[in-house]
C-alpha cells in the first residue's frame, strides 16, 4: 500500500472484527485457555531460524490470532515488505530508501537503489573491514610508535554506538579477549575520562562513528580523544595510525583529519538505528572477526528470508508484532518488557529501546494526520534473574499490564556448575506464574491465615512470550536482531506511521545549540527563554562561579 492510498487503521474491516473480539475475550483467563486446549503450549507456537517462540501464554486465542493476521493483510504488511528489500523509497518523508536487508544480502544478490545494484558496494565495504580488522587482530596494524593495538574505542552515540556495544557485550566469547573494545558515547566528559583512563595512547585506536559526522556529541568526544592522543604521544601525525572513521561523510571526515583511506562508508538508505551491521559494526568485527560478523549477518539475512517467505500465520515477527499491537491498542498496555535470562544481552533492551522507540514513537501517519490507535510502547528491561529482585513484583501484583518477552538460552558460553539450571528455572517460572498466578482458594488449602489472602493472592493472566535459543552465537543474535527489526516493522505498517525518521529528536539538538554559548558568555538579562528555563540557567552559571 504507497502513502496515498493509506487508509485510517479503525477504518480497516479488522479493526471492527478486533474490537467486537476484544469485548468477547478481555476476561478470559489465560488457566481457562490452558484448560480448554491442552495442548495450546505446542501449538501457540513457531520458529524462525533457531530461534523458538512460545506465544501460548498470551490473551487471544485462535480466533485472535487469525484476525490479527486479517489486519496485517488489510495493512499490507507483506507488500510493504517488499518494497522495502527492493529498494523502494518507504522513507518517505527523508525521500530515502531502507534497506538495512541489503547489508546482509549475500555476495550476488541483486538490490537496486534508483537503478544501482548496492550489493556489490555493500560487499566491497565489508571486504575493505575484513582486511582491517584482521590487520588489527594479527598485529599487523601497528600504532605510530610502532607497538601494536590493544584497546579499540568507538566513539559514537545512537545507533552508531548502541548495536556494537550491545552485541560487543552479547559476543564476549567469541571476541578476541587479547584486544579489549570500550564505547564512548555521552558527551558528559566522565565517559571519555574513564574510557581513556589508564590507557596506553600508543596501543590504543579510535574508530570514530558516526553517520552524518555532525553529531555534537560525537565530534567532541573525538576531539578530546585526538588532544589526549596527541598529548601522550607528542605528535600530530600519530593521528593517522591511531583514528579510522565510518560515516556516510567523507568531506567532514577529512574536515576533521581523518585519512579518507581509513574511512568505512555506508549510505543514506541505510537509518542509524538498522546500521550495526553495516560499517558501524566495525569495532565488533575487530572483536569476533570477519567470520564471526559474517555469521551475524547470515543470521539476519535467514531471518530477512523468513519473513520474505513465511506465511503471516507463522511469520514470527509479524506474529511478535500483531501480538504486541493486541495489548498496546485494545488492552491499553504502555510498555514491553523485554526480558533476556542472559547476562550476555545485558544492553539489548538499551539497543532495542532506540529501534523500538525511535522507529515507532510517532503520532502522526505516513499522510501526516495524527494517528488513531496509540502506537510504540515504552520499551525496558534487564536480564533476568536482577530483575526479579527488583520491579518483577509490580509485573506480577501491580495494577499495570507489562507485556513482556523472556528470553532463553539453552546452551550458554560459561556452563558454570549448577548456574544454568538455576537461572533456566527461573526463566521458566516466572512465565508461569505470571500466567496461571495463584488463587485465593489455593492460599487458603495451604493454611494462609485469612488476613494475608488478598496479600499473597496472584491475579496471574499476564502475557508473555518465551523466546528460547539454543545457542547464544553471531548467527543467533543476528536472528534475534533481525527478529526485533521485523517485528517494528509489522507495527510501523499496521500503524502506517514511518518507521525511519525520526524528528522528534531536532528539536532539542536546536535548543542545545542554542543554549551551549549561553552557558559561558552573555548577561543574564539576555536570556530570552520561559521563566523556567531562565532561571535554571542562572543557577547553574552561578555554581559554575559565572
Ligand atoms: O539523535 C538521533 C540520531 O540521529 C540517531 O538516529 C542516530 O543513530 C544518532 O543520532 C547518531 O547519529 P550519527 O550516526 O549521525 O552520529
Amino acid at each position: 500500500m504507497t502513502t496515498s492510498e493509506q487508509t485510517p487503521l479503525t477504518d480497516a474491516a479488522a479493526w471492527a472484527r478486533l474490537n467486537a473480539h476484544y469485548e468477547q475475550v478481555k476476561d478470559l483467563h489465560l488457566r481457562e485457555l490452558f484448560e480448554q486446549d491442552p495442548t495450546r503450549g505446542e501449538t501457540f507456537t513457531a520458529s524462525a531460524g533457531d530461534l523458538f517462540v512460545d506465544y501460548s501464554k498470551n490473551r487471544l486465542t485462535a480466533e485472535t490470532l487469525e484476525i490479527l493476521v486479517d489486519l496485517a493483510r488489510e495493512r499490507g504488511v507483506a507488500e510493504r515488505f517488499e518494497a522495502m528489500v527492493t529498494g523502494e523509497k518507504i522513507n518517505t518523508t527523508e525521500g530515502r530508501a531502507v534497506l538495512h536487508t541489503a547489508l546482509r544480502a549475500p555476495r550476488g544478490a541483486v538490490v537496486e537503489v534508483d537503478g544501482v545494484d548496492v550489493v556489490p558496494q555493500v560487499h566491497e565495504v565489508l571486504d575493505r573491514m575484513a582486511a582491517f580488522a584482521d590487520s588489527v587482530r594479527s598485529g599487523e596494524w601497528v600504532g605510530h610508535t610502532g607497538q601494536r593495538i590493544r584497546t579499540v574505542i568507538n566513539i559514537g552515540i545512537g545507533g552508531s554506538d548502541l548495536g556494537p556495544a550491545m552485541a560487543y557485550t552479547a559476543l564476549k566469547p567469541f571476541t578476541q579477549r587479547e584486544i579489549e573494545c570500550r564505547f564512548v558515547s555521552n558527551v558528559d566528559g566522565a565517559d571519555i575520562a574513564e574510557a581513556t583512563r589508564g590507557l596506553d595512547a600508543a596501543t590504543t585506536l579510535f574508530i570514530v562513528s558516526s553517520k552524518t559526522f555532525t553529531t555534537l556529541e560525537t565530534l567532541t568526544n573525538a576531539t578530546t580523544a585526538r588532544d589526549w592522543l596527541v598529548g601522550q604521544l607528542g605528535d600530530e601525525s600519530a593521528v593517522a595510525k591511531h583514528f579510522v572513521a565510518v560515516s556516510t561523510n567523507a568531506e567532514a571526515v577529512g574536515g576533521f583529519g581523518i585519512d579518507t583511506a581509513n574511512m568505512f562508508g555506508f549510505w543514506d538508505w541505510v537509518g542509524g538505528r538498522y546500521s550495526f551491521d553495516s560499517a558501524i559494526g566495525l569495532s565488533l568485527m575487530v572483536a569476533v572477526g570477519p567470520d564471526g560478523f559474517r555469521e551475524l549477518l547470515a543470521g539476519m539475512h535467514e531471518i530477512d528470508e523468513h519473513v520474505r517467505t513465511t506465511p503471516l500465520e507463522r511469520n514470527v515477527p509479524v506474529l511478535l508484532g500483531l501480538i504486541g499491537i493486541w495489548y498496546r491498542d485494545f488492552f491499553g498496555a504502555q510498555t514491553h518488557a523485554v526480558l533476556p535470562y542472559s547476562q550476555y544481552l545485558d544492553k539489548l533492551a538499551d539497543y532495542l529501546q532506540q529501534l523500538d522507540m525511535e522507529s515507532n514513537g510517532k503520532s502522526v501517519t505516513l499522510s501526516g494526520q495524527p494517528v488513531d490507535a496509540p502506537t510504540g510502547p515504552i520499551v525496558w528491561g534487564t536480564p533476568g534473574t536482577n530483575g526479579q529482585h527488583a520491579y518483577y513484583q509490580l509485573i506480577h501484583q501491580g495494577t499495570t499490564m507489562v507485556p513482556a518477552d523472556f528470553i532463553g538460552i539453552a546452551r550458554p558460553a560459561e556452563d558454570v556448575g549448577e548456574h544454568q539450571d538455576l537461572l533456566m528455572a527461573n526463566y521458566f517460572a516466572q512465565p508461569e506464574a505470571l500466567a496461571f498466578g495463584k488463587t485465593p482458594e489455593a492460599l487458603r488449602e495451604e493454611g494462609v491465615a485469612e488476613e494475608l489472602v488478598p496479600h499473597r493472592t496472584f491475579e496471574g493472566n499476564r502475557p508473555t512470550n518465551s523466546i528460547l535459543l539454543p545457542e547464544l552465537t553471531p548467527r543467533t543474535l543476528g536472528q534475534l536482531i533481525a527478529t526485533y527489526e521485523h517485528k517494528v516493522f509489522t507495527q510501523g505498517t499496521i500503524w502506517g506511521i514511518n518507521s525511519f525518521d525520526q524528528w522528534g529528536v531536532e528539536l532539542g539538538k536546536v535548543l542545545a545549540k542554542r543554549i551551549a554559548p549561553e552557558l559561558t558568555a552573555g548577561s543574564d538579562a539576555d536570556l530570552a527563554h520561559d521563566s523556567s528555563t531562565n532561571a535554571l540557567i542562572r543557577r547553574y552559571r552561578s555554581l559554575r562561579g559565572r
